[in-house]
């Protein structure tokens, strides 16, 4: 496997994973790192996500991705310790005194697509503030796992703009138009049980087993053969894409080529043999 690029302010953690099929695949796991400030998004973190999107992509061992945010340093004495937090937005500071044209050259090369595009399997951990940019990053992600004390929420529009990072798009496919446009227009937070309730998440989980549960769905998704998982993804966000009739025609294609394909053939014998499949990822 190649070497992962090295950020302070994001950690990347590869867990071998335990049953990857083929043998030899690890889970990334990419902490970001600057817990005094929330996680923000300021430009070193926005490039060395992207420079770790790259990573993941190009290397065939990299089965899944899980983001989550550092959780709070210990506070200097006499002072409160800072909230957890999973990312509390892009980095607020950084956009003072910004025109127009500057900020569309940083976000015509956005992170969030990065992570949206990554063809591999992306699951979000979060316990904590997941704010502005920061839902943005979740939403950009495949799974979103949270705590019952996260809070969600798109508040750009008290600092008078709106979500720029696919958020105001990303929402309301997920949630539907009417919620979607409520979080935006309101700037309001939700917390994780309702989150839940309304889809924002896939699962809720206590703080103390959200490491673990977040394991073990990586770890299943590791199992699979990463070419019909690749495509598995391809299949689903036609339907985000396309129309719904050219979406039935875009996974019919998918489906039909998939049996040219060694794992196809690997998979249905095994099932029919009683074994387990060794993919070959191809
Ligand atoms: N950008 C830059 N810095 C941020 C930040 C952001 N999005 N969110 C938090 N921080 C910084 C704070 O400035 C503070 O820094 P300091 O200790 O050096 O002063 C530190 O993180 C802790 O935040 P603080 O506001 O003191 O914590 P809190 O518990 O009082 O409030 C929040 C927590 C999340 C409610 C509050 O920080 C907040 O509203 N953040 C901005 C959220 C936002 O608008 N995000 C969208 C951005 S587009």
């Amino acid at each position: 496997m190649s070497a992962p690029p090295e950020s302070d302010v994001l950690l990347i953690e590869n867990v071998p994973a335990s049953a990857a099929s083929p043998a030899g695949g690890v889970v990334s796991v990419w902490t970001i790192n600057r817990p005094d400030k929330l996680n923000a998004l300021n430009a070193e973190v926005n490039t060395a996500l992207k420079s770790a999107c790259d990573w993941a992509e190009s290397d065939d061992s990299v089965r899944v991705i899980v983001i989550t945010g550092a959780p709070p340093n210990e506070p200097p004495e006499g002072k409160r310790p800072k909230p957890n937090s999973f990312v509390a937005g892009a980095d607020i500071s950084e956009f003072e005194g910004k025109s127009s044209a500057e900020i569309r050259e940083i976000f015509d090369d956005n992170v969030w697509e990065y992570i949206w595009n990554l063809t591999k399997p992306t699951i979000a951990m979060i316990d904590g503030f997941a704010l502005g940019g920061g839902s943005e990053i979740a939403l950009s992600c495949d799974l979103r796992l949270a705590t019952p004390r996260s809070k969600f929420g798109t508040p750009e529009i008290n600092l008078g703009i709106i979500p720029g990072g696919g958020g105001t798009q990303r929402l309301c496919r997920l949630l539907g138009y009417g919620r979607a446009l409520e979080m935006v227009m309101s700037g309001e937070m939700i917390g994780g049980e309702e989150a839940n309730r309304i889809g924002l998440i896939n699962h809720l989980v206590g703080e103390d087993e959200i490491g673990d549960k977040t394991m073990e769905i990586a770890q299943n998704l590791a199992s699979k053969s990463p070419h019909t998982i690749r495509v598995a993804k391809a299949a689903v966000r036609a339907a985000l894409e396309q129309p719904f009739s050219a979406g039935i025609l875009a996974e019919r294609d998918l489906f039909c080529a998939l049996f040219d394909t060694a794992d196809m053939e690997i998979g249905v014998k095994a099932f029919l043999n009683r074994e387990t499949a060794e993919w070959t990822g191809a």
